[in-house]
């Protein structure tokens, strides 16, 4: 059985006072309920701290990062590395999100250095890889043709079992921060068909147990039926994160 997984992508959005509000709302609220899935938050990384708790009666919420550098250390203005996330208690890094990728100019080639420096170099952190087609792709009919590319190239050199570990998030880039939702019956298509590449890439062990998510205008109203999808295993969501009461209702979903 695969679990679910449900991650906030904060982006840019959310500083310390935000972020420290989210906190406190985020532990009243949990107070109440339980949450029987995985999730986490992605927050901007200065805001990782507002996330923690102050003693170990706090609510522990699940930190991810939104990127990492694949070098241990260096001269590489701007960038953290997999060794100083280690001092922390994260336990996923969104990999190779769409905006990475078109505003920060990764390529596959840097995305697969990354998920290979997680895997090999960290103990506790999970890659969440992001791919997906564009729009004119989407409606030139070339979606499954751009992931298998973007996947053959992300996950390249990874054996079986560093693979399985792999969260993947399919987000059509059409559908980020848009408000176009694939339809359930479309995301569950897609996301079918990459888990029968993950078969032939890898074996079937690796395709049954991988948890791929989708992305894209995901809220409290969408996500019920985008979870009930069989191949669908979560989802990554980055405007209805931002607010406790959205947060909680999308990570009970099933409630
Ligand atoms: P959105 O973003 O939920 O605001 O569409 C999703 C993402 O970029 O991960």
């Amino acid at each position: 059985m695969r679990k679910p997984i449900i991650v906030g992508n904060w982006k840019m959005n959310n500083g310390l006072k935000k972020s420290n509000d989210f906190y406190d709302e985020l532990s009243n609220l949990l107070n109440k309920t339980k949450v029987n899935i995985d999730y986490a938050i992605a927050p901007p990384t200065l805001s990782l701290v507002a996330l923690i708790p102050e003693n170990e009666d706090g609510l522990f919420i699940p930190l991810a990062v939104q990127n990492v550098h694949y070098e241990k250390n260096g001269a590489f203005t701007g960038e953290i590395s997999v060794d100083m996330l280690e001092e922390w208690a994260i336990d996923y890094a969104i990999i190779g999100h769409s905006e990475r990728r078109q505003y920060f100019n990764e390529t596959n080639k840097i995305v697969n250095k990354k998920v290979k420096a997680i895997l090999r170099k960290s103990d506790n952190i999970t890659p969440i890889l992001a791919f997906g087609e564009t729009e004119e792709e989407y409606n030139q009919n070339k979606t499954m043709d751009v992931i298998q590319k973007q996947l053959s190239e992300c996950l390249n050199g990874l054996s079986n079992f560093e693979a399985q570990d792999v969260v993947l998030a399919y987000e059509p880039i059409w559908a980020i921060g848009t408000g176009k939702t694939a339809t359930p019956e479309e995301a569950q298509k897609v996301i079918k068909n990459v888990r029968e590449m993950i078969g032939k890439m890898f074996n079937n062990k690796v395709a049954n147990e991988i948890r791929i998510q989708y992305g894209g205008s995901v809220n409290p109203d969408n996500i019920k039926e985008l979870m009930l999808q069989p191949d669908i295993d979560g989802a990554l969501v980055g405007g209805a994160s931002l607010d406790a009461k959205s947060f909680l209702k999308l990570i009970t979903y099933n409630k």
